[in-house]
């Protein structure tokens, strides 16, 4: 692999915001440091109801936990997900003529493998791009995909999505992916915000490829999203761990239970914790959290979509389907889009 000062697909202008952090890794100066990520965190934290920020789940440990919730018996979507990209790889590639393939939300990149190998197969070059909070599981996948497709570039932005997708340079082709429905873990704010990014920053030779997973029968929603093991309770509690290693604050882990529902009507998963007997929650210099039992905190939604009506709002963003991928059962779907 060769070595770049500088993030190759990063708009020339922006280029020196970004520091190199690891081999082929850079992440935007002062971003997701605690000064940064403390005050909007306090922000939702005292919301009513108190709610957090998806991102704040992938610390080291969150990441690690969230590998172990892909694998779970009960957890459906990504193994459904990677049956239909394993299915539709070539053709999603052969129809979007990129030079770059920019992933948002990462993670470990395993599924994104069938779709960079077609890249590879198709063209025999090609840039791979994640962008993701997590340092370690991006640095894992650029050492499995270093392996295996070692004629592909690696560029990684350790980056909360906005940053990513701002700082791409708008003159190369690019293929944006954003799997695994972690667009349904987005507010309805930061969806709207999101999609109006994403618009906003696709030119005329861009593609996007969206992966959700689609409204079914509440039980089995509810049983991926609580499975027996506790994995995915240890995943949604692990953030406290990370809010007092920001925050400097003293949530115990004892003190507080995981408790999940699948909302019809809002159509999404919501994963609280709450206290298991009131208490109080110090921040240093800030305000203390009087946390009741009847005071739940919304650590993360999961929604769930409807994958026609889907297709109909992203045209009102600017973005045309192009084609629409699911599995048998249409439990997920992989829709396609291109610039409008
Ligand atoms: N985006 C996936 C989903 O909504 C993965 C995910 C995000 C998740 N947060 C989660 C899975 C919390 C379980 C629990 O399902």
């Amino acid at each position: 692999m060769k070595e770049e000062y500088s993030p190759p697909v990063v708009t020339a202008s922006q280029r020196a915001s970004w520091e190199a952090v690891a081999p082929s890794i850079w992440r935007l100066n002062g971003s997701l440091t605690s000064e940064r990520v403390t005050p909007s965190l306090l922000r939702t934290l005292f919301d009513q109801p108190r709610w957090l920020s998806a991102y704040l789940l992938y610390d080291d440990k969150g990441s690690q936990l969230f590998e172990r919730i892909c694998e779970l018996p009960e957890y459906y979507l990504t193994r459904t997900e990677e049956g239909i990209l394993r299915c539709a790889a070539a053709d999603i590639i052969a129809a979007a003529p990129v030079e770059c393939i920019v992933e948002l939300g990462a993670g470990s990149a395993k599924k994104t493998v069938h779709l960079l190998r077609e890249q590879m197969r198709q063209r025999a070059r090609g840039i791979f791009a994640p962008v993701d909070v997590s340092l370690p599981a991006m640095a894992a996948s650029r050492d499995a995909l270093g392996r295996e497709l070692p004629g592909l570039s690696f560029c990684g932005l350790q980056a909360r999505f906005e940053d990513g997708i701002a700082a791409i340079c708008e003159s190369l082709p690019t293929l944006f992916l954003f799997l695994g429905s972690t667009v349904g873990n987005l507010t309805r704010f930061e969806y709207m915000r999101f999609f109006e990014l994403v618009g906003g920053a696709m030119g005329a030779g861009d593609f996007f490829l969206l992966g959700v997973d689609c409204v079914k029968e509440t039980e089995l929603l509810e049983r991926a999203y609580d499975d027996s093991a506790g994995v995915t309770a240890d995943f949604i509690l692990n953030v406290f761990a990370h809010i007092n290693r920001l925050a400097g604050s003293n949530f115990d882990r004892a003190a507080m239970r995981y408790w999940s529902c699948y909302n019809e009507r809002a159509q999404q998963v919501e994963m609280y914790a709450f206290a298991r007997r009131a208490h109080e929650v110090r921040f240093p210099g800030g305000p203390t959290l009087f946390w009741q039992e009847s005071d739940p905190i919304l650590v993360e939604i999961s929604r769930k979509f409807d994958p026609i009506r889907l297709e109909q709002q992203l045209q009102f963003f600017g973005l045309k389907p192009l084609g629409r991928f699911s599995d048998p059962r249409g439990w997920f779907s992989l829709l396609l889009f291109k610039k409008a």
